[in-house]
């Protein structure tokens, strides 16, 4: 008989629990099972979902209907975990993500609060804008708008089209802190600033001003996509890691460092054929497909995805990204909470670690040639 047996018949022993429990006490030993339920890491939470578009969309008319123009500060629909239910509206233990509907003509009234924010535009127009502390972020497709935390926020449509977009936000991580804040502004819009020279984004490129102290934290940032197409091709057709992709972080332009304090945003590209490496991290993550159709294999089984779906990642799960197409590559937008674990110095990753792990790439070898040397600014004469 093992000491635990002996302890779960020990009658005086349940007793003496019951007693301690009384009086507010629990003894260590009452704590065991989760210790030994931890060996090997954490329980994941919550599992990996899907939630398709077309459903979504019809719901969100649905609210439309509903709820009409005014009777909310957001038409925003939660993507719910199954298995987060009992901790309330929250896609991964730590962030929540959905779609939000502003019609044509409609003002989503200005309000901030403690938690995180950001918006990914899937169906926008030049017109609508995001308010952010009396700036105006416009809402192309695609692009990426980024309400950071105690940030005033209203959101603007007056073009005659609907727009649609996904949030997400650090609110279940901020729930577990303890550290909910919520103000409304009182009005529905907020002033904003007289000047686009005022913009923090103005003064936080680079080219900077130099007789103030830079702005490092809580941005009001709109990443355009037209910029991030960009970016994307001048990676070719280079893979990138071989567990997620090209991922690319959308960086702190003051920084370099995370998109926000507690959250990450990626672009990832699959390309035609990838089939990545099964990988799992501490952190938890939220994945938007802009793009492409393929497969996200889990501990939990196998998610079949297309354009406009959305997808919990839970923390501690493995995954495996493919791309089976033969000529179409898969983008996707996907919003993490690794800054959180980096600052804690919790972030985990197996088989082994990959964010970061990589050095940038070596000076080509041997050592480059003076470019004069080759003919590029002289002809061979002139040297
Ligand atoms: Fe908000």
């Amino acid at each position: 008989m093992t000491t635990t047996e002996n302890h779960t018949s020990n009658a005086r022993l349940e007793a003496f629990n019951e007693k301690l429990a009384g009086k507010n006490w629990s003894g260590q030993w009452e704590a065991e099972k989760y210790l030994m339920a931890s060996i090997g890491g954490p329980q994941p939470a919550g599992v990996p979902h899907r939630w398709g578009w077309a459903e979504t969309k019809e719901a969100l008319d649905e609210a439309t209907d509903v709820l009409g123009t005014v009777d909310t500060a957001r038409r925003h629909l939660t993507c719910v975990n199954p298995g987060l239910k009992d901790r309330g509206a929250i896609t991964t233990h730590n962030l929540a993500a959905g779609f939000q509907l502003v019609k044509s003509g409609e003002i989503c009234w200005s309000h901030r609060h403690s938690p995180g924010a950001l918006r990914f535009v899937t169906q926008g127009h030049p017109e609508a804008y995001t308010a952010v502390d009396g700036e105006k972020l416009v809402m192309e497709d695609f692009d990426l708008l980024l309400t950071p935390r105690f940030s005033w926020h209203d959101h603007h449509n007056p073009s005659d089209k609907d727009v649609y977009w996904l949030d997400a936000l650090d609110v279940g991580l901020l729930q577990k802190l303890g550290a909910l804040f919520y103000e409304p502004y009182g009005e529905d819009s907020q002033k904003l600033r007289p000047s686009t020279s005022e913009w923090v984004g103005t003064r936080s490129h680079w080219l900077r001003p130099t007789w103030e102290e830079e702005r490092t934290t809580r941005l009001p940032l709109r990443y355009a996509w037209s910029d991030v197409r960009e970016r994307l091709a001048l990676y070719g057709n280079e893979v990138g890691s071989p567990y997620d992709g090209l991922a690319l972080r959308y960086a702190n332009p003051v920084t370099g460092g995370p998109t926000m304090d507690t959250i990450d945003c990626w672009v990832q590209r699959l390309v035609p054929g990838f089939s990545g490496k099964t990988h799992r991290r501490t952190s938890s993550a939220v994945v938007y497909v802009i793009a492409g159709n393929g497969t996200l294999e889990t501990d939990n089984g196998t998610i079949t995805f297309q354009a406009g779906d959305v997808i919990s990642l839970p923390n501690w799960t493995n995954f495996r990204w493919t791309n089976a197409s033969a000529s179409d590559e898969v983008l996707l937008f996907s919003v993490h909470d690794i800054p959180a674990y980096q600052r804690l110095g919790l972030l985990y990753e197996e088989p082994e670690a990959i964010i970061g792990a990589t050095p940038a790439p070596a000076n080509p070898t041997p050592p480059l040639k003076p470019l004069y040397a080759q003919g590029a600014f002289y002809g061979k004469d002139e040297r």
